[in-house]
């Protein structure tokens, strides 16, 4: 194995960190390359549970190196007490994670104007974003007013900081929000720097270098396609580019060095914030897979909406990342359902739609046309090879990759490492 991308192919919350955490045994490199601590990748390891919003999941396997890219959004503070936090737990940093230094930095003042501009908007114009001043942040990168990890390093950093923290007062005071205390940020921002600073590296220089080394690579995407600020159901999205192309210009690595992109998919489709959900299910059976699924975001511990699966946005992912493999996860959490349905394709003002409209608002018109399928209705959390699997399973399988146009190489039917099922030739894996 080469490089590698794994992506979320619908809203995010697929699983992706279980799988990266699968997959890692034989990974030299795991790197994300955008988004920042909005993403929240769940690990369970025995008895223990970890979740990580910045550092990639990779981190739990002993003789992995870990990188955040320069795609990314690091907030130093929040970075910091997730290291500690794993270093408590006796997980070793030190010359495994490195932080590019070209990342840009969440500031104190981008959280505040997260909230702040979420609270100007209209209802039904309001994107429920995690707070986690992403948006801001990517907002200054691009308007060439943002500070990043390299800044840290300057003896100019904290008269950069200080004018920023004058600006965006400005700008809170004009939204009617508080201002911020200049010198409570500026003491520790530059306390978190020094903590920071043994872990920044020019990671574009490290990844070629292991590359043309022949290490194996596997970069992890945060949220999912549907999230993608260019793809996905805009403006109802996040700020980065979460699909497979982000992984270029995220991490310095040539297009064309990368081998093969792996599309996490969810057997069930679900969605947190706002923004249209053609398949949202405001019923019992919605209810039943939050709670079987354990449907609340890892992040904000906000319940997920729920619904039944979308084939015309797999398809669309499918196509858009270039999908070669699909890790189907969560369908344990099908077991008790009696008829799934699917959605093939959607219908909007008598037009019948094979793929995800432009515009948000025919997106939230769109009425999914489905077909139905019987449910396999016994559990399947303890079965580890596919021959194994209820033939209604493995019905429901080969439709989803009839639908998508693309097989399944690993299916995911429980939180643990060991629920996993690898097909032969799975590219996850060769
Ligand atoms: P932001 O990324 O905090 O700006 O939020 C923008 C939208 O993306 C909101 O609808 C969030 O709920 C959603 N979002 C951000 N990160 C994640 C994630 O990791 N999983 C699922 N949804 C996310």
């Amino acid at each position: 194995m080469g490089a590698k991308i794994l992506i979320g192919s619908q809203w995010g919350d697929e699983g992706k960190g279980k799988i990266i955490d699968v997959l890692t045994q034989d990974i030299d490199w795991v790197v994300r390359y955008q988004g920042g601590n909005n993403a929240g990748h769940t690990v369970e390891i025995g008895d223990e549970q970890y979740i990580l919003h910045l550092i990639p999941s990779g981190i739990l396997r002993t003789g992995t190196k870990c990188v955040i890219g320069h795609g990314m959004v690091v907030d130093p503070l929040a970075l910091k007490d997730e290291m500690r936090d794993l270093e408590s737990r006796g997980i070793e940093l030190g010359g495994r994670l490195l932080i590019s230094d070209r990342a840009h930095l969440v500031m104190p003042y981008h959280r505040m104007l997260d909230a702040g501009n979420e609270s100007q908007l209209a209802d039904g114009e309001k994107i429920g974003t995690t707070k986690r001043g992403i948006g801001p942040t990517y907002a200054d990168k691009v308007s060439r007013t943002g500070l990043r990890v390299c800044d840290m390093l300057d003896p100019e950093f904290e008269k950069m900081l200080r004018r920023r923290i004058v600006s965006s007062n400005k700008r809170l005071r004009v939204m009617g929000a508080e201002s911020m205390d200049a010198e409570r940020i500026v003491s520790d921002i530059l306390e978190v720097s020094e903590y920071l600073k043994p872990f920044i590296a020019d990671t574009i220089a490290l990844l070629n270098r292991a590359m043309r080394a022949g290490d194996k690579i596997l970069f992890e995407g945060a949220q999912g396609t549907m999230l993608d600020i260019d793809y996905g159901s805009y403006p109802f999205v996040t700020s980065s580019s979460s699909t497979a192309g982000g992984a270029a210009t995220g991490t310095g690595v040539p297009p064309h060095r990368i081998e093969a992109v792996l599309g996490v998919l969810k057997a069930y489709t679900t969605r947190v914030g706002e923004g249209p959900m053609p398949t949202e299910l405001d019923d019992e059976m919605g209810e039943m897979l939050r709670s079987e699924g354990g449907e609340y975001g890892a992040t904000t511990g906000r319940p997920r909406r729920c619904g039944w699966f979308d084939a015309v946005v797999a398809r669309y992912s499918a196509e858009v990342n270039g999908i070669d493999s699909w890790a189907l996860t969560k369908l344990d959490v099908l077991d008790n359902v009696e008829t799934i349905k699917i959605c093939t394709a959607y219908e909007v003002d008598g037009e019948r739609l094979e793929t995800v409209p432009a515009n948000a608002r025919i997106l939230e018109k769109c009425v999914p046309v489905y077909e139905e399928m019987d449910g396999w209705q016994t559990s399947i959390s303890e079965v580890s090879t596919f021959e194994e699997l209820p033939a209604k399973t493995k019905a429901y399988i080969a439709r989803l990759e009839e639908l998508t146009g693309v097989e399944a190489g690993l299916l995911s039917v429980g939180p643990r490492r060991s629920s996993t099922i690898i097909m032969k030739d799975c590219p996850f894996t060769s």
